[in-house]
């Protein structure tokens, strides 16, 4: 029974079989009342991290370009970097749904495009499925994308890939012919087929008109409490990022303090002679 089920979401390991987190699981919780738990990660051992401690799911956000590679936008980030980032977290991850961010330029020429993207990430990376942002402009790729196997998660709102056209990143929706269409693009994305939406920065008012409305789970950056889930970007998460303070934001850590007093005192260490001492050497 274990290895007929095995590639059906059952994993065994020293801890025994662990149950996957798969689109289903998400459309449960949300039928359920369960709120879901999304954070990004870009590495092995902070994702091993988050899978252990039981998030859901793992967004390998194109916000790779920023934390990691210290660009000003999302724009830089190439398909080859975005797969390179989710083969990392994929080896971590035991129990979580792992999605990764389809890259500004790797889908938006035309759905032929955006499908071969697609299953560049799905083969080369083993992820679970794909994020691309926005609305009906790319309804048909997400039809052909889901046509052939892969989960898409759609992204409204502040859609970062766009910030040239739109020129800053202020809450997205707040007029009301702005909100009717972004309603009008989540019921556009979910009868394409996407099995999840991420609503950013929007009203909390209409991120929970949406997940009201909509059957599919709406995960929400700044979009409120009404949505189904919640995702953070983990370097804001964990305090890493320091000049970055929106509203929406917890800390729940200051790692940028802890690791760079932690610095000064190894420096310090080694300046003063104490590091090594007798024990820590051969
Ligand atoms: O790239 C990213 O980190 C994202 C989240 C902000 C949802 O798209």
């Amino acid at each position: 029974m274990g290895s007929l089920f095995r590639g059906l979401g059952f994993m065994s390991t020293a801890h025994g079989d662990i149950k996957r987190v798969t689109t289903h699981t998400l459309q449960s919780m949300k039928q359920h009342g369960e709120k879901i738990s999304m954070l990004t990660a870009y590495d092995f051992s902070m994702a091993r991290i988050f899978d252990d401690a039981g998030i859901d799911v793992i967004l390998v956000g194109d916000s790779a370009s920023n934390v990691m590679a210290g660009h000003e936008t999302t724009l830089p980030i190439t398909l080859d970097q975005m797969i390179y980032h989710a083969q990392s977290v994929v080896r971590a991850c035991q129990r979580c749904l792992v999605i990764v961010d389809l890259p500004f330029g790797s889908y938006q020429g035309n759905s032929k495009e955006a499908l071969i993207s697609s299953i560049r990430i799905m083969k080369e990376a083993g992820a679970h499925g794909i994020k691309l942002e926005g609305g009906a402009e790319v309804s048909e790729s997400i039809k052909r994308i889901v046509g052939a196997g892969v989960p898409v998660m759609g992204h409204l709102g502040l859609t970062p890939q766009s910030i040239y056209k739109f020129g800053t990143y202020t809450v997205r929706a707040k007029e009301e012919e702005e909100a009717e269409i972004l309603l009008q693009n989540a019921h556009i994305l979910e009868e394409a087929g996407c099995f999840s939406l991420v609503l950013e920065k929007i009203p909390a008012a209409l991120g929970t008109e949406v997940a009201r409305q909509l059957k599919i789970p709406i995960i929400g950056i700044g979009a409120g409490g009404g949505v189904d889930g919640q995702v953070l970007v983990m370097h804001d998460m964990l305090g890493i990022t320091k000049n970055f303070s929106p509203r929406f934001l917890r800390r729940y850590l200051n790692l940028y303090e802890e690791i760079s007093d932690a610095t000064k005192k190894y420096i310090k260490d080694i300046k003063d002679k104490d590091f090594p001492n007798e024990k820590e050497q051969y």
